[in-house]
């Protein structure tokens, strides 16, 4: 089943996870250890470890804006933004990722559910703001200048609820298609998406190099690399 099938009553809804950045050499949580220096990520992926040690989770973050800012686009991330040009209001692209690699793609109608690796906030407003800097010394920590509250990452952690979970079950509730991307299938909510729209009967395809967790409840799978895979689906 392909995408070029799709007719003008077709909506397409696509969540990816780190496995579309795999290529442009970002390491996904699962693969090759899901380690970070050591530490299992969901050890610095939380609010406990914040809490614990803001230090290290800082390092950790900026060691990955500094991986997402030496990383390119794929032809997968430029695929789905090929995509969205053709159905516009029609496509929705949720990502479990905090790169920013769909937008330096070329995409727009994208939700990052897991939060922004180039956003930061005051832990006492809530308010995001743009942020690319490094803080990987005890010695840069970032205050906020008018509470001098803590700055955290804005970023998902484990345990937290994801971003407008209203605007992307509104988006799944209208969809024809779920396409779903690179992802393992081990973290709900977004691993519950095929669930979903399973019980509204609308078509589901997989891509990924290896079956994820919930193989069973998708109608396809493309047993592929995104970028092999996705420059061809709407051919
Ligand atoms: P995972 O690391 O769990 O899974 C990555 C998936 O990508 C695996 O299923 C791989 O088979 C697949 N993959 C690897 N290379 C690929 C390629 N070239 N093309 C396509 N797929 C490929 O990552 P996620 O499922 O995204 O959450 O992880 C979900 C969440 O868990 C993350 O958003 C993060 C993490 O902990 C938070 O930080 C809250």
């Amino acid at each position: 089943m392909r995408l070029a099938s799709l007719n003008s009553q077709d909506r397409l809804f696509v969540l990816t996870g780190a496995g579309i950045s795999a290529e442009s050499g970002l390491a996904t949580f699962r693969g090759s250890g899901g380690l970070w220096n050591g530490h299992r990520v969901e050890d610095v992926a939380t609010l406990e470890a914040w809490e614990a040690n803001p230090q290290l989770v800082w390092r950790f973050y900026s060691q990955r804006r500094r991986d997402a800012l030496a990383a390119q686009p794929n032809a997968a991330h430029k695929a789905l933004a090929e995509i969205e040009r053709k159905l516009g209001d029609r496509f929705y692209l949720c990502t479990q990722n905090v790169d920013d690699l769909h937008e330096r793609a070329g995409s727009h109608r994208i939700h990052h559910m897991h939060g922004s690796l180039f956003q930061s906030r005051c832990t006492r407003t809530n308010e995001p703001f743009p942020d690319q800097s490094l803080y990987e010394d005890p010695k840069d920590f970032p205050i906020c200048k008018t509470c001098h509250a803590s700055i955290r990452p804005h970023i998902v952690w484990f345990g937290e609820i994801p971003l407008d979970m209203d605007a992307i079950y509104r988006e799944l509730d209208r969809a024809t298609v779920l396409l779903v991307v690179g992802t393992s299938g081990s973290v709900y909510p977004a691993a519950g998406f095929v669930n979903i729209a399973n019980q509204r009967g609308i078509r589901t395809i997989y891509v990924g190099p290896e079956e994820p967790l919930n193989t069973d409840a998708f109608d396809e799978i493309i047993l592929s690399t995104a970028t092999q895979a996705l420059p061809t689906l709407m051919e």
